[in-house]
C-alpha cells in the first residue's frame, strides 16, 4: 500500500468536536436517538474534523453523497464553513430530519437536502464532493460508476473526500463489517453491506479521472478500519 498516493500515517484522526458545543449541537436533532447519534458522531468520529480540514480553504460548493440526516453539513456550518452544501440520500426519513434541522437552526445557511438513489443519478454539481461511509452498500460496478460520476463533479481546485472501510485481513476490518451488519439489523440502515473496497479500486478510478491525492488511515480512537481518501483536481 505504500506508494506515491498512499501515506501510512496512523497518527491521523482527531475527534471532530473541536470548538463545537456538543450538547447544543446534538439538541438540534429531533429524537433521543438522533440526538445521541449526533453527539457520539461529533465526539468520537474523526471524519468530520478531517473533512473540515480538507475543505476549509476551498470556496467551492459541496455535494455530500449519502448525507444521512445532514450531520456533516451542520457540523461544517457550525465550524464556519460558509460554502453552499447539497446533501443527498435515498433514505427519505433522514432527509426529512435534515430539512427540519436546517429550517429551525440553519435558516440562513446555503444548504439544501434532497432524496434520491446515488446508484441511479446524482444531483447536478460542480465543486467539491464528500462520500462518508456509504460505499459498502454498493457493488464493485456500482461503486466504480459512482466514483466516476462523483469525480466528474469535482471542479478545478475542488476535492473529493471519501471516508471508507477498506478490505484487509486485520481485526479492524472484522469490527467494521460487524458494526455495519448490526446497523442493518436494528433498522438504522436500509441496506446490508455488499462489499468493501480496496485501495486499488479508489486509486485507479480517481487517477484515471484526472485527480491527484492520498489515501491514509483514519482510525482516531475508533476500532474501525477506516481510511480517508482525499483527491483534488489540479487547477
Ligand atoms: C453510514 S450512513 C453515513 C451517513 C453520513 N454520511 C454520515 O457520515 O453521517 C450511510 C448513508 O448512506 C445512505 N445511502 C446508502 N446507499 C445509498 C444510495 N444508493 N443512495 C443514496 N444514499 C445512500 C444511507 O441512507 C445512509 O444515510
Amino acid at each position: 500500500m505504500r506508494d506515491a498516493t498512499t501515506e501510512l500515517d496512523t497518527q491521523s484522526g482527531r475527534s471532530s468536536a473541536r470548538g463545537l458545543k456538543v450538547l447544543n449541537f446534538a439538541r438540534q436533532f429531533p429524537t433521543m436517538f438522533t440526538k445521541w447519534y449526533a453527539a457520539i458522531k461529533v465526539t468520537s468520529d474523526p471524519a468530520y474534523d478531517a473533512v473540515f480540514c480538507e475543505l476549509k480553504d476551498t470556496e467551492l460548493p459541496l455535494l455530500d453523497i449519502g448525507c444521512g440526516m445532514g450531520v456533516l453539513a451542520f457540523y461544517l456550518s457550525s465550524r464556519g464553513f460558509n460554502q453552499a452544501v447539497v446533501g443527498f440520500d435515498y433514505d427519505d426519513t433522514k432527509i426529512v430530519d435534515a430539512k427540519a434541522v436546517r429550517e429551525k437552526f440553519y435558516a440562513n445557511a446555503q444548504m439544501h437536502f434532497s432524496a434520491g438513489d446515488a446508484r441511479k443519478a446524482l444531483p447536478e454539481h460542480l465543486g467539491s464532493v464528500t462520500i462518508l461511509d456509504i460505499l459498502q452498500y454498493f457493488s464493485a460496478e456500482e461503486m466504480e460508476k459512482l466514483l466516476r460520476q462523483a469525480a466528474r463533479c469535482v471542479a478545478p481546485g475542488g476535492k473529493i473526500v471519501i471516508r471508507s472501510g477498506l478490505v484487509d485481513p486485520g481485526w479492524r476490518f472484522r469490527v467494521t463489517t460487524a458494526v455495519d451488519k448490526f446497523a442493518r439489523r436494528v433498522g438504522w440502515m436500509q441496506g446490508s453491506p455488499v462489499q468493501y473496497p480496496t485501495v486499488e479500486q479508489f486509486r485507479s478510478v480517481l487517477v484515471e479521472e484526472g485527480l491527484v491525492g492520498t489515501i491514509k488511515p483514519l482510525w482516531g480512537k475508533t476500532p474501525f478500519n477506516n481510511y480517508l481518501i482525499s483527491f483534488s483536481r489540479p487547477r
